[in-house]
């Protein structure tokens, strides 16, 4: 069947009406008639709006399977017949999707059902949400915590083979997906009461059963324990195995679920040390021992069982035989130590068991939840689901009874505070037309238990906490005085003698009308069970016990951590969680499951109708469908509403300017929804029909599925244009280039093949033409071969005519001129042999002297006297001549060009000549001083005004300054110094301040020595015994030596009273320095020392001075 066929309604094939809303008459018979009509149809759930009735149906249904999971799965709540699914669903829904929190508050009495719903919805959560290796771990983690807990904290009672007997809170959190992340798990007081002793026919908790039939025997060994349930005093005998319940397998489910949780191996085997020890702390008894003082003591009876018990904590046996024997009791820094009866220490055995069993369970609560702990710190979505023990009315109640209860009792009143005054005060609040409802109110029965001053449980506080003797008695009594004028409490004792005669009412037990029904509470045991105390010794060897588990358990058994301080009443406790637990579940979107009990008898199909009576009355079932009916299924503040639904109205989509009520006004209108289905609240619209909600809901998914269809529609349509003119464009683009080529290789193709017949045409053209031409050539080359021909002959013909003609004239005129002649010389030879041969002779040589001259005129060289050219010699005879006449002719134009001279000019060649005449082919340096003007003045001394003292001091014209270095003897290393040259001096003045250091009247220097090489060194020698001569030679060096020496030397022979200065040039000369003559040498340098001149002392009396080769 394929899933869109198994779509139901709640409307289809209905038996009886699935929302309670519905039913028509409404009346209590009416209501439980259609309950059992459902019931006998297997049809177990039932709404009343949004609050679902679970039947327990005592058998198994198929309705639990993967396919009805995903039949409920994402469906709306009214869509499909009544299920616990829907409830989960829904709530997980708008958990994951509105981000509202939830909780799932079951309630019923026991055996009702609830633990079984509170795993479907948990179960249901599972299957529905995220999956993925990690959400998988901690889904499977949170489903297995329950296995345990129950193994632990159910046991069977007369009302529920597995009834829970703690109470139990599980926060499940969930990410902004929905993906579980983990969960917190709360327990409420465990009756612990049943470790030591259980009502007939009920059985202790499931575990210790488990472990007796499942262990193995090397388990059982290793525990030190016995499969033979008769030997355990805690264990009851008479209904030890129940009907369908197999420990055995139990037992293994429970120690799988424990590692699937996360326990540890060693953990697991602390937990069944701690199970076995209670079993045997149970078979420890007593017997009493006469004291001298008069008092029984206690002492053990057999010991085995003690040493067990102690071998497996691990507790030194005669400190807890000694625990069991005395009590220690600690008053004002005194320890008195008093000993116990036989009575007592069986009072401590059974405290103790009770204390070990019921740690260990809250310890286990707390190891679970490290386990399931969610792992990130981010927000959490949370879904609560609240499993407490139901309404229990037993022949026998006690204090646990009390409690439990009293916390039924809060639930009741949280779902009126919710459900039935929310709603009524809400539609008062929105203006909405309203008619109250009454309903009882159960705050008043709260208030009896709960009042700070009064409250029942206040009074018990007061009455353990008070000195002097304390008994369940006084605490009675004290009821009876306070609480007597209440109307929900019945005491025989109390002032109100209405019940003075009621002998349903015993003098030791008090009555409380309960909203579910009357329960008597027997007194018997309050205290003690308030107070909860362990003797301090007991938890001292506790904690004392070398077990890993015992310390966590005893804490207050630390010898150093001594509190005087009582620990908090059981009550006092169990008061302040219930407390928090109703704030808790206030801050979070409730959801209702109501359990009924069908029968008694935990059979199927029998349906008890006074019992399912009382409880729809108690749990104020018919009150829920009126104030339902009355009211309205569905209301929503109408800023959401109009968000949610303004897709379906014209007018709204997509946007509404005005205010949000007119805009859902004009929505309703607009869909035409009746107008008795909906009332407009001051903040709120309230719905009447959940089927109207269903229609708004089944419109905005048809429109959001057409939406999404537009904007595919849209999106793949654009996507697909574009896509297409991409692909349009390419193919233009690809195209173009492709045509483009494809021309390209057509145009070429045509155009090499018209090549080729271009050039064959060409070819064929041209060597049509050669041939022409050939054959034209051919032709004109023989007829000029033909004509050559007969003009050869033509001419050879002429020629020879030609010379025979002039053959024939000059052998006339020879013949002529021969007796021409003959008859002249005949004639003049008389005359002729006189002088004629000298004649011709000079006037041949005129001939040729004048074409001589004539020649030269016109082939005379350039002016310039450095022009070496002249003109070739004509005749051999005219060598002397040419030679003399070009000798003429140079010193003609160099006369000439002297002619051209200024007398400054004149001066400076005559300066340059007397210093080729000094130096040339002398000095190495001299080629390089000729192109070079002498200019004599180089420091321009007059004008520069660093040198006007040096000015002030020369009397006479300057003809030459120079910076020269001045040679030190001692390293050969130059200092600079300024030479200045008149007519009569020259003087050596320092380079910087320009002070005289020299002065040298030109008369008393004898002579200038230079090397033969480039260097610039040179001496100027002073005469001896001259008053300059005292200080010794001069060595100095200038490039511009060659400069200064000639200007030295004219100016020495201009002076005519003294003879000229005269200048060596070697490579060796003496100079006198101040007392001793040194040698100064100059050698050509390798070419390795580089190619300045470097001047070097060698000793004392050389000076070597090292010129680089040219
Ligand atoms: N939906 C169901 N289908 C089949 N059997 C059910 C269902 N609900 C309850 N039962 C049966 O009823 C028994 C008692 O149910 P459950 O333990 O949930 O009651 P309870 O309300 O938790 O009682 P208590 O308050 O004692 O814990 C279950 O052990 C089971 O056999
Ligand atoms: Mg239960």
């Amino acid at each position: 069947m394929s899933k869109m066929e198994v779509k139901t309604s709640l409307l289809d094939n209905m038996i009886g009406v699935g929302d309670m809303v519905l039913l028509e008459p409404l009346s209590e018979e009416t209501f439980i008639g259609n309950l059992r009509k459902r019931f006998e149809h297997n049809e177990i759930y039932t709404y009343i709006g949004s609050v679902v009735i679970s039947m327990n149906p005592y058998k198994s249904l198929p309705i639990y399977t993967a396919d009805k999971v995903e039949e409920y799965r994402n469906r709306n709540f009214y869509e499909l017949s009544p299920h616990i699914y829907a409830l989960a669903d829904e709530a997980y829904r708008s958990l994951r999707d509105q981000d509202k929190d939830q909780c799932i508050l079951i309630t019923g009495e026991s055996g009702a059902g609830k633990t079984e719903a509170s795993k479907l919805v948990m179960s249901y959560v599972a299957a529905v949400c995220g999956k993925g290796q990690e959400v998988n771990k901690v889904k499977e983690q949170l489903l297995q915590s329950n296995p345990v807990l129950e193994a632990f904290g159910n046991a069977k009672t007369v009302r529920n083979d597995n009834s829970s007997r703690f109470g139990k809170y599980m926060d499940i959190e969930f990410d902004f997906k929905g993906d579980p992340l983990g969960g917190v798990i709360s327990n409420y007081l465990l009756e612990k009461s049943r470790v030591v002793k259980q009502p007939r026919g009920e059985r202790n908790f499931h575990i210790f059963y488990q472990l007796l039939s499942g262990a193995s025997d090397d388990t059982l060994k290793k525990l030190k324990l016995d499969r033979d349930f008769s030997k355990y005093n805690y264990l009851s005998l008479d209904s030890a195995t129940v009907n369908g319940l197999d420990d055995a397998a139990n037992f293994r489910t429970v120690r799988n679920a424990m590692q699937i949780v996360g326990f540890m191996e060693d953990e697991l085997q602390s937990v069944m040390e701690l199970v076995a020890a209670v079993l045997k702390l149970g078979n420890i008894e007593f017997k009493p021992e006469s004291r001298v003082n008069g008092f029984d003591e206690s002492r053990v009876k057999d010991k085995n069982d003690l040493k067990e018990m102690c071998e497996l904590l691990g507790i030194e046996q005669s400190v807890l035989e000694r625990a069991f024997s005395y009590r220690t009791v600690e008053a004002k820094m005194e320890k008195v130590s008093t000993t116990l009866n036989v009575a007592q220490a069986y009072y401590a055995r059974d405290a103790l068991a009770k204390n070990l069993y019921s740690r260990m369970f809250s310890w286990l609560v707390t190891r679970i939840n490290e386990s399931i702990k969610a792992q990130t710190k981010s927000r959490k979505k949370v879904m609560g689901v609240l499993d407490i023990y139901g309404f229990e009315i037993f022949e026998d109640n006690s204090f646990e009874q009390f409690i439990i209860n009293y916390c039924n009792e809060k639930l009741q009143q949280i779902f009126i505070e919710l459900t039935l005054r929310e709603e009524q005060e809400e539609y008062v609040r929105e203006g909405i037309e309203w008619t109250n409802i009454e309903y009882f109110n159960n705050a008043i029965i709260c208030d009896l238990i709960e009042n700070n001053q009064n409250g029942i449980l206040a009074m018990l506080d007061e009455e353990c906490l008070r000195p002097g003797t304390v008994t369940d008695e006084t605490f009675l009594d004290k009821l009876n005085t306070i609480c007597a004028e209440h109307q929900h409490f019945e005491s025989r004792l109390s002032k109100n003698s209405k019940f003075l005669t009621d002998h349903s009412l015993p003098h030791s037990c008090f009555r409380i009308q309960h909203y579910a029904g009357k329960v008597l509470y027997r007194v018997e045991g309050f205290v003690d069970k308030n107070n909860d105390l362990l003797y301090r010794d007991l938890s001292q060897a506790m904690y004392k016990a070398n077990h890993s588990l015992m310390k966590l358990l005893f804490p207050e058994g630390n010898p150093a951590k001594v509190n005087l301080k009582r620990p908090p009443t059981a009550g006092f406790q169990f008061k302040a969680s219930v407390g928090t637990l109703m704030k808790n579940l206030q801050t979070k979107n409730p959801n209702y499951i109501r359990c009924i009990k069908p029968n008694d008898k935990k059979a199927s199909q029998v349906f008890t109708d006074s019992l399912v009576c009382h409880q729809v009355r108690y749990l104020g079932l018919m009150e829920n469908v009126r104030v339902r009916r009355a009211g309205y299924a569905f209301r929503q503040a109408y800023e959401p509403c109009l968000e949610r639904y303004k897709m379906l109205c014209k007018q709204t989509w997509p946007h509404w300017k005005g205010p949000a009520r007119e805009g859902v006004e004009v929505l309703l209108k607009g869909l035409e929804v009746p107008e008795e289905e909906f009332a407009y609240g001051r903040s709120k619209i309230f719905i009447r029909n959940p089927r109207t909600l269903f229609f708004l809901e089944e419109k905005r998914r048809q429109c959001l599925e057409d939406l999404a269809t537009l904007i595919q529609k849209i999106y793949r349509g654009w996507k697909c244009r574009t896509h297409f003119l991409l692909l349009k464009k390419s193919q233009v683009v690809v195209s173009a280039w492709y045509r483009r080529y494809a021309q390209q290789q057509k145009y070429k193709k045509i155009k090499s093949s018209s090549i080729v017949v271009q050039s064959f045409i060409r070819g064929w053209k041209a060597r049509k033409i050669l041939r022409e031409l050939k054959y034209q050539k051919r032709c004109k080359e023989a007829v000029t071969t033909i004509s050559a021909y007969w003009h050869g002959t033509q001419a050879r013909w002429e020629l020879r005519r030609l010379k025979d003609e002039a053959r024939n004239k000059r052998a006339v005129s020879v013949i002529w001129a021969a007796w021409l002649g003959t008859k002249v010389r005949r004639e003049y030879r008389k005359f002729f042999r006189a002088n004629a041969g000298k004649k011709i002779y000079e006037f041949t040589i005129q001939k040729i002297m004048q074409k001589y001259f004539l020649g030269l005129k016109n082939t005379m060289p350039s002016m310039s006297p450095i022009d070496k050219t002249w003109p070739a010699r004509p005749y051999l005879f005219l060598d002397g001549t040419h030679q003399e006449l070009r000798r003429i002719f140079h010193l003609w134009r160099c006369k000439k060009y002297r002619s051209q001279f200024t007398e400054e000019k004149k001066a400076i060649y005559e300066e340059k000549l007397e210093a080729s005449k000094i130096f040339k082919d002398k000095k190495a340096l001299y080629p390089s001083s000729v192109g070079q003007p002498f200019k004599g003045d180089y420091l321009e001394i007059n004008k520069n005004p660093k040198y006007q003292k040096l000015n002030s001091v020369m009397d006479e014209k300057v003809l030459l300054a120079d910076v020269v270095n001045k040679i030190n003897r001692a390293n050969g290393k130059g200092a600079p110094r300024i030479f200045l040259l008149t007519k009569k001096k020259f003087v050596l003045a320092d380079q910087k301040t320009g002070q005289v250091k020299a002065s040298v009247p030109l008369p008393d220097l004898n002579s200038v020595s230079v090397s033969t090489q480039s260097d610039g060194f040179f001496a100027l020698k002073l005469k001896e015994g001259t008053p300059s001569a005292a200080k010794g030679d001069f060595l100095l060096s200038s490039d511009r030596l060659i400069e200064i020496i000639t200007k030295l030397h004219r100016t020495g022979a201009a002076s005519a009273e003294r003879e000229t200065i005269g200048v060596d040039i070697s490579d060796e000369f003496l100079v006198q320095f101040k007392q001793d003559k040194v040698c100064v040498k100059f050698i050509q340098a390798g070419p390795k020392n580089g190619n300045s001149v470097a001047c070097k002392r060698k000793n004392n009396r050389l000076l070597e001075v090292s010129v680089p080769s040219p």
